[in-house]
């Protein structure tokens, strides 16, 4: 079946690799990126850009038309630290940002929308180890807020009026082809550059903070079955627990140092080291197991490796 996608955030970490999948998938011409600022050149060169705000509705429902878009999928966020920083503006681009989205998908201009959520959605009272899919969720960062508030939204545009929207919950996602900026999970992908560059880094949480991780190629393919997953299937509304791998900096530390034995790491704790403090160790997916087949495919082991690989190629 021929469809046309519009991607909104498309230069970013998420976003650039998930245009360039689905344009291998669906083809370059049905894949449409957008963001506020221009794209690599890989992006770019590879079908059509258009410049837009995802805040700006008429602005977003003039490139819908114009395209005949029938899936969106909304990766324009402020993530974990900046939000901290600025969260005022977090909130109206977070939230705004998905407004517009569920509220094209509810007057049947689109028919179906990807919005991702995060780990971040549970807070200092869920239990850390194993989180399941329901329980108790008091995030306490602008971010987490943000996004938890986005699930209920997303749960209640689907029982309310019917609208076809599908949402995971990612852990930290590494990636070598884009840079991530404004997460607390950053570290996990400065360590590789910095360990090929310098042979050092300085870490912003300390050793032992332990974070569930994800390789983007198994975010990216997890993304693309939610969403050709039948209807009837996709139990959850709000947002699917995701689960690859989790890590503290000693350990991903520790390997590395199997590929480049004189790497050293330094522990510098800033104020990101409250916001991961906030969020569990390990994730329970079993949810997205039983209802759409998940299952992850990079452990730390290849992460590593294919990490390395690439950056220094
Ligand atoms: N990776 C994100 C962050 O650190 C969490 O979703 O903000």
């Amino acid at each position: 079946m021929h469809k046309s996608i519009l991607i909104l955030g498309a230069c970013g970490q998420i976003g650039t690799e998930l245009t360039l999948n689905l344009r291998e998938t669906y083809g370059n011409e049905s894949v449409i990126a957008s963001d506020i600022r221009e794209g690599n050149e890989n992006l770019m060169d590879s079908g059509s850009f258009e410049l837009l705000d995802a805040t700006d509705y008429d602005a977003l429902e003039e490139v819908i038309a114009y395209y005949e878009i029938d899936e969106v999928y909304l990766m324009a966020a402020m993530l974990s630290a900046t939000a901290e920083k600025f969260p005022e503006r977090a909130w109206n681009l977070n939230m705004n940002s998905l407004f517009n989205v569920l509220n094209l998908a509810k007057d049947k201009k689109i028919k179906r929308i990807f919005w991702p959520s995060s780990i971040a959605v549970f807070g200092p009272s869920t239990p850390k180890t194993n989180t399941p899919q329901n329980t108790i969720m008091e995030p306490s960062t602008v971010y987490g807020i943000s996004k938890q508030s986005g699930e209920r939204w997303c749960n209640y545009y689907h029982h309310k009026f019917g609208v076809d929207v599908r949402s995971l919950r990612y852990p930290g996602l590494i990636s070598w082809k884009t840079q991530p900026g404004g997460g607390t999970t950053d570290y996990a992908v400065e360590i590789y550059h910095k360990a090929l560059t310098e042979g050092a880094y300085s870490c912003f949480l300390n050793k032992d903070t332990k974070l569930p991780m994800m390789f983007m190629d198994d975010a990216i393919r997890a993304t693309q079955q939610l969403m050709a997953t039948d209807m009837e299937k996709i139990g959850i509304r709000s947002s699917y627990n995701l689960s690859a791998m989790s890590f503290s900096p000693k350990e991903i530390a520790q390997n590395i140092k199997e590929h480049i034995p004189e790497f050293e790491i330094f522990y510098e704790p800033d104020f990101r080291q409250a916001i991961a403090d906030s969020w569990p160790n390990s994730i329970d997916d079993s949810q997205a197991r039983k209802d759409w087949g998940w299952k992850p495919l990079f452990d730390l082991n290849k992460t590593t490796k294919d990490m390395l690989g690439n950056l220094k190629a």
